[in-house]
């Protein structure tokens, strides 16, 4: 086994005052002498907290991964990241995924590790703890924290998120009762592991297997399965033949990468938020990514996973059915199958050895689940810098609509009367809400799939065109236009909307109109020039995130963490 120097030996290799300040305070964890012979030193970057289920059980996984070190001849050293629990933090958890980012980077760039195994899952641990290896670029693998069992409940199966938006809208309407409603909570997360549905944290663990930043299987393998304890050993094992050979995360995440990612993707009908992640992911390591580039890769392949909320099935079936690999292997000659990844194997290779086990859960391209299902990137005078939509969440009639707006200026202003039996409202408006970009909520929360309101919804109405400056949760559906850019805080023509204005959405042809004449929008521009407010969040992280995060077709990564810092640090502690 080679041993070349590894850059923790400038730390732990150094007989003098400095070296023994370095060994000392870390032999008092436990090391004996021997393991600071030149041996390379893998940090285990854990998100472990127990805010959530989807990171409860990493602490256990961190166990094996450490196993694999130690089989190899390496040293394991777990230290801790921001834990980013989706469904309990305020205002939203993608006001943190920044942040996080920020301490992943300089927490591995500080300290004397030569590579790093990332576990994380839950949406925003995922990509903000990547944003952040990619931009010190030291060897990097992934082991996700593997989803959740299926949720049973009242004999069937119900998916995390997917069937909390069904079931709240059938209270709403009238169709279900709230201890039916109350009733289900147990039952729908019921082990250990992200939401089982192909909501973000499954639509970026898959992503990782697509970028090939783990090892094959990473993303389906439940949390619970005792593979995935085996897959976290052979990662640990990996990782430090990685870092022997030093592979680094530019040589993995290139443009063929990318396209990779945006193909499984549209295959798997991920989640929306995938496009800021990965657009913010590329601004890390160089990749020039644009929005474009996932409406026209994602023509490339149809859908090919049959999972809520494009679908029916969940995690567990999509494991059973072979996974990621299987996918690859289904995209056939639209795989970039040179890429290379951490294992070693290039996409090809790992596409050749994988099989499909369940037809109804993973289609073919000639016979796919559905049409070609990726994002659709708009354009027009309401979002000049674009706008997505998902069309295998959305109605198919609704994909051409115009109509009049019924617009709220915030999410205070829609909750306090969406409920309104009065609202000026039929099922043939566009519900337009301001105020939930990344500097308007700020953190660009999970609300533009808004509820519709309870009259239209006890008429059977299911469905309506929705547009804001928000995300939505990886786990809803309808006809919702999100990402709106720039976003009505930042001054976009959204924030000129008025109630009663005509709209105008062309889905095929990609086009999202505010069909109001230009000599009335520049007397509303002055009008909502002058009305402008100073901001609320004067200090702390609000500030500095406000201040300087980029619109969402720029992936909402802060202006300054653009780009990498490199894993050199040349001065001393002491
Ligand atoms: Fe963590 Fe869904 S809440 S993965
Ligand atoms: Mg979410």
């Amino acid at each position: 086994m080679s041993r070349r120097p590894f850059r923790s030996g400038k730390s732990y290799g150094k007989l003098d005052r400095d070296g023994f300040i370095h060994r000392s305070w870390i032999k008092g964890t436990g090391l004996p002498d021997h393991v600071f012979d030149g041996r390379p030193i893998i940090g285990i970057c854990n998100t472990w907290s127990e805010l959530v289920t989807c990171q409860f059980h990493l602490r256990d996984l961190a166990e094996h991964v450490k196993r694999g070190v130690w089989e190899a001849g390496g040293v394991p050293i777990e230290f801790p990241a921001m834990s980013l629990p989706e469904t309990q933090m305020r205002p939203t958890a993608m006001l943190f995924r920044n942040l996080l980012a920020m301490e992943v980077e300089e927490s591995i760039r500080a300290n004397p590790i030569d590579g790093v195994v990332l576990l994380g899952g839950c949406d925003k641990t995922t990509p903000g703890q990547l944003m952040g290896a990619a931009s010190v670029d030291l060897p990097t693998m992934v082991v996700s924290s593997g989803p959740m069992l299926n949720g049973k409940y009242e004999g069937r199966d119900i998916g995390s998120g997917t069937d909390v938006w069904r079931f709240s809208e059938a209270v709403r309407a009238g169709e279900m009762t709230l201890k039916e409603f109350l009733g289900a909570e147990s039952s729908m997360s019921r082990s250990h592991g992200t939401c089982n549905t192909m909501g973000t944290a499954s639509t970026m663990a898959s992503l990782i297997e697509a970028l090939g930043m783990s090892l094959p299987q990473n993303a389906a393998l439940p949390g619970v399965d005792s593979r995935r304890k085996a897959l976290a050993h052979l990662t640990g094992r990996r990782m430090v033949e990685l870092v022997e050979q030093d592979i680094k995360p530019s040589q993995i995440l290139t443009r063929e990468a990318f396209e990779n990612a945006i193909l499984v993707h549209a295959a798997i009908g991920g989640s929306t938020n995938a496009v800021v992640h990965l657009l913010a992911l590329a601004g890390r390591v160089g990749i020039d990514l644009t929005l474009e580039d996932f409406d026209r890769l994602g023509r490339e392949v149809p859908l090919l996973v049959n999972l809520m909320p494009s679908g029916k099935y969940l995690m567990e079936d999509f494991c059973y059915a072979g996974g990621v690999p299987a996918v690859l292997k289904e995209m056939g000659p639209v795989l970039r199958r040179e890429a290379l990844t951490v294992s070693g194997h290039t996409q090809g290779e790992i596409a050749d050895q994988a099989q499909v086990w369940n037809r109804e859960v993973i289609g073919t391209m000639a016979e796919p689940i559905g049409p070609s299902s990726g994002v659709w990137v708009l354009h027009g005078n309401l979002c000049p810098n674009g706008a997505i939509l998902k069309p295998s969440a959305a109605s198919p009639e609704l994909l051409t609509h115009r109509a009049r707006a019924v617009v709220f200026e915030d999410i205070e202003d829609y909750k306090a009367r969406i409920d309104d039996p009065d609202l000026p409202v039929d099922e043939t408006s566009i519900l337009v809400l301001k105020g939930c970009g990344p500097k308007g909520y700020p953190g660009m929360p999970e609300v533009g799939n808004m509820a519709l309101p309870p009259k239209l919804l006890a008429r059977g109405v299911r469905d309506m065109v929705r547009i804001s400056d928000a995300r939505m949760s990886g786990t809803a559906y309808g006809t919702v236009i999100l990402h709106v850019s720039p976003e009505s805080e930042a001054g976009g023509p959204l924030a000129l909307v008025k109630t009663g204005d005509t709209i105008e959405f062309d889905g095929p042809n990609r086009r999202l109109e505010l069909l109001v004449d230009e000599a009335e929008l520049a007397r509303r521009r002055a009008e909502w020039e002058a009305s402008r407010e100073p901001s609320n969040f004067t200090r702390g992280w609000y500030r500095l995130y406000i201040d300087t995060v980029l619109q969402a077709d720029q992936g909402a990564d802060l202006s300054f963490l653009v780009g990498k810092s490199s894993a050199d640090v040349t001065r001393e502690s002491h």
